[in-house]
């Protein structure tokens, strides 16, 4: 799997996105140690809180079917599916992927409608994950 067929999936996972509020379409396809791909979108509420972010649906949907081995995973988004700058995960979803990705799991950045930036998740966080160090991990 290229990073480049990777994010084809991620911006067909993008149309399918429920974005009322913001208006911003943000997809995602997770690609599994085994080559399965998971797609995911962004979800928003009236509510706000409990909007999902598209890396967070296609994470869910991969553990729900049994999937624990990620290999990486291809995002973009933009203000009405409108590839602009780029879309890097947000906190939360950084701490989703802490939970079940290795340092060396590789997040591929949709930069404008053509180039991809890619960084591992040691690179999104630096310092690593303490509370897994609580938890005996
Ligand atoms: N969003 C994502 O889907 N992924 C991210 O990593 C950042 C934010 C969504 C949430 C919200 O629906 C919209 O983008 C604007 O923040």
């Amino acid at each position: 799997m290229t990073p480049e067929k990777l994010m084809e999936l991620a911006k067909e996972a993008m149309t399918h996105a429920y974005v009322p509020y913001s208006g911003y379409k943000v997809g995602a396809a997770l690609l599994c140690a085994d080559g399965t791909v998971y797609q995911g979108c962004n979800m928003e509420n009236a509510a706000y809180s409990p909007t999902v972010c598209a890396e967070r649906t296609a994470f869910f949907k991969a553990v729900y079917d049994g999937r624990r081995d990620f290999t990486a995973i291809a995002v973009c988004g933009g203000k009405d599916g409108v590839l602009t700058g780029m879309f890097p995960p947000c906190g939360v979803c950084r701490q989703v992927m802490a939970e079940f990705c290795k340092e060396d799991f590789r997040i591929y950045m949709a930069d404008g409608p053509e180039k991809i930036q890619s960084c591992t998740l040691a690179e999104l966080l630096p310092y690593g994950f303490s509370a897994g160090k609580y938890m005996g991990m």
